[in-house]
């Protein structure tokens, strides 16, 4: 009997390669532009026609290869960035296995043209993987290959392709990627002739964020840099306000990589706890710098997927460094329409929690540490607060006005208050003298025996009374106009609606709901030590400029943003 296994022949080799490192346009143009990157070059042009199922061309102006490298280039395994294995720990170029140019090769009408110096160049054809010739020509330094008629010998694949369109998106995204990963590198895109990004060389990371994401959007960014141990994280992630259910952008990079991982996604949601409606999914843009011996990337044939020796750790890090940038920021929302045309309406700055602790400090008595000089100034007398319609409670510093909606604020401190004793020994309540009697349907009554202990831990004392009542002894008492009767219907009511649907935590949601009902209301006048009281408990919330429901509980006006409304700038 022959014998039953064979080595493969090269060219079916590389075809087999070929599919687990290019499937479609995107993955090319991908594999061509990190070879780009990788030969150092300044300008990288990418061309596509068909959504680069008929052409695919990148052009650069790196080191470009001799003659030699350049046939050596095409054999499997031909790699200049790494010698032995040892090497694969902490690799700084995109590329390592000397796979992708045969890959591509091996299905495709390919050409590379490539010069070292800037005079004398080499051109290499080869057709679905078969050597067509070699040829010297003049060329500046740089390289440029063309791809045409990808999958032409694999049918199988090509049929697997998606519309024009859906190609050319891909490819497009990808070089977007790419593009972020280098600022001082400049890209152009041409699809079928017509010019679809450019962006110039010598961008700040700033600006290259800018210019791909665009404008819009980055403006609702704000920064976050964290680090422990090893690990650190940079980047941008989405204000909470301007969070919405669709449309938003994710991109992760480990050390300087672009690669996908949808549980660090879910970690960074985390990390806005309940600072946003459930359903709403934060742009981020995260940049994650660790040891290289932290991670492999060796794991995924297009290196989108990567390994952490410490995955868990990974995850802390990137919720915690988005709970702190979240509890830096204080607000960010419209505070005001235009004057000067109904569309315009203004953002304030986000401002740090400096100024916030300034308040708390005014709140307790102490004058703050700047004011050594000045003690007998204004700025040691606490800011006096008003309130607006029997709703809002605002007050002015030196450099803002500053407006705080009474309910939601109230709700962001019952929420926190609910969150931390409810696992301990609950919170306080009150005996009535006269215990009350309510009704409830078949579903409330399921909804207050499934609630049962968190209900009696936030201070309901509640028994079943037979038929479908139920007596209360005992109720919380948040604030003085508290309503416990009809806090516990909306309560039970929203529990067995499922209100809060969205929360994926049992006891978040719960918490949110008392929060929501409990909470003083809007329309409720309160005295000036009822203000202080809880504006006091606000700024000591984790994070106090949001509500339960991702909406702003605080607004500011700055002092500038008044001058120049009334043409004082
Ligand atoms: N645009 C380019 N400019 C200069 N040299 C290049 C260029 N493209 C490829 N090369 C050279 O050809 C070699 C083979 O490229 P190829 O993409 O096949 O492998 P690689 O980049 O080393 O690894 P990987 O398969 O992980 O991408 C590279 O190591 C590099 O030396
Ligand atoms: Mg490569």
């Amino acid at each position: 009997m022959p014998p039953r296994i064979a080595i493969l022949p090269d060219a079916v080799a590389d075809q087999i390669a070929a599919g687990e490192v290019v499937e479609r346009p995107g993955s090319a143009v991908k594999e061509l532009v990190e070879n780009a990157l990788d030969a150092g070059a300044r300008h990288v042009r990418v061309e596509l026609e068909q959504g680069g199922k008929t052409l695919i061309e990148v052009s650069d102006d790196g080191c470009g290869m001799g003659r030699e490298d350049a046939v050596l280039a095409l054999d499997r395994h031909a790699t200049s960035k790494i010698r032995s294995a040892a090497d694969l720990v902490g690799i700084r170029s995109f590329g390592f296995r000397g796979e992708a140019l045969p890959a591509i090769a091996s299905v495709s009408r390919f050409q590379l043209v490539t010069s070292e110096d800037g005079k004398e160049g080499t051109e290499i054809g080869v057709t679905g993987g078969r050597v067509d010739g070699v040829k010297s020509l003049a060329r500046q330094r740089g390289t440029t290959v063309t791809v045409r008629g990808l999958f032409f010998n694999t049918p199988a694949r090509r049929k697997f392709l998606r519309s024009v369109p859906s190609e050319a998106r891909a490819a497009h995204d990808a070089l977007a990627t790419l593009a972020l990963t280098h600022p001082e590198v400049g890209f152009e895109l041409h699809i079928d002739g017509r010019s679809r990004l450019a962006v110039p060389p010598d961008q700040s990371p700033d600006e290259r964020l800018a210019a791909i994401w665009g404008h819009d959007l980055v403006k609702t960014l704000i920064p976050l840099d964290h680090a422990v141990g090893s690990f650190r994280v940079t980047g941008f992630i989405q204000r909470p306000g301007d969070a919405a259910p669709s449309g938003r952008r994710t991109q992760l990079f480990i050390n300087g990589r672009p690669f996908r991982d949808p549980f660090l996604v879910r970690a960074a949601e985390a990390g806005y706890r309940s600072a946003i409606h459930p359903g709403d999914r934060p742009s981020l843009f995260l940049k994650l710098e660790t040891a290289p011996e932290e991670v492999d990337v060796n794991v995924h044939p297009a290196k989108l997927e990567v390994r952490f020796r410490d995955r868990l750790g990974a995850e802390r890090v990137v919720e915690e460094a988005v709970r702190e940038a979240l509890g830096r920021i204080v607000s960010a929302a419209v505070v005001w329409a235009g004057t000067g045309g109904a569309d315009r309406a203004v953002r304030t700055d986000e401002v740090d929690v400096e100024g916030a602790d300034g308040v708390l400090a005014f709140f307790e008595g102490g004058p703050p540490a700047r004011s050594d000089v000045s003690a007998l100034s204004d700025s040691s007398t606490p800011p006096a607060l008003s309130q607006l319609f029997n709703t809002y409670i605002f007050y002015a510093e030196s450099d803002r006005l500053v407006l705080i909606d009474q309910h939601s604020a109230h709700e962001r401190v019952l929420y926190e208050e609910v969150m931390t004793r409810i696992q301990s020994g609950g919170l306080p309540s009150q005996r009535l003298l006269l215990p009350f009697t309510l009704e409830f349907t078949d579903e409330e009554l399921e909804a207050i025996e499934a609630h049962g202990e968190q209900i009696s831990r936030i201070g309901f004392e509640v028994e079943a009374f037979g038929g479908r009542s139920v007596v209360v002894h005992a109720v919380p008492a948040p604030h003085p106009r508290f309503d416990a009767q009809r806090c516990l219907r909306e309560l039970v009511s929203d529990l067995a609606r499922g209100r809060f649907g969205g929360w994926a935590n049992r006891l978040e949601r719960f918490a949110a709901t008392y929060a929501c009902r409990a909470a003083i209301k809007a329309g409720e006048a309160l005295t000036e030590q009822e203000m202080r009281g809880l504006v006091t408990r606000l700024f000591a919330c984790a994070l106090p400029p949001h509500d339960v429901h991702g909406r702003a509980s605080m607004v500011q006006l700055p002092r500038e943003e008044l001058e120049r409304r009334f043409g004082r700038r």
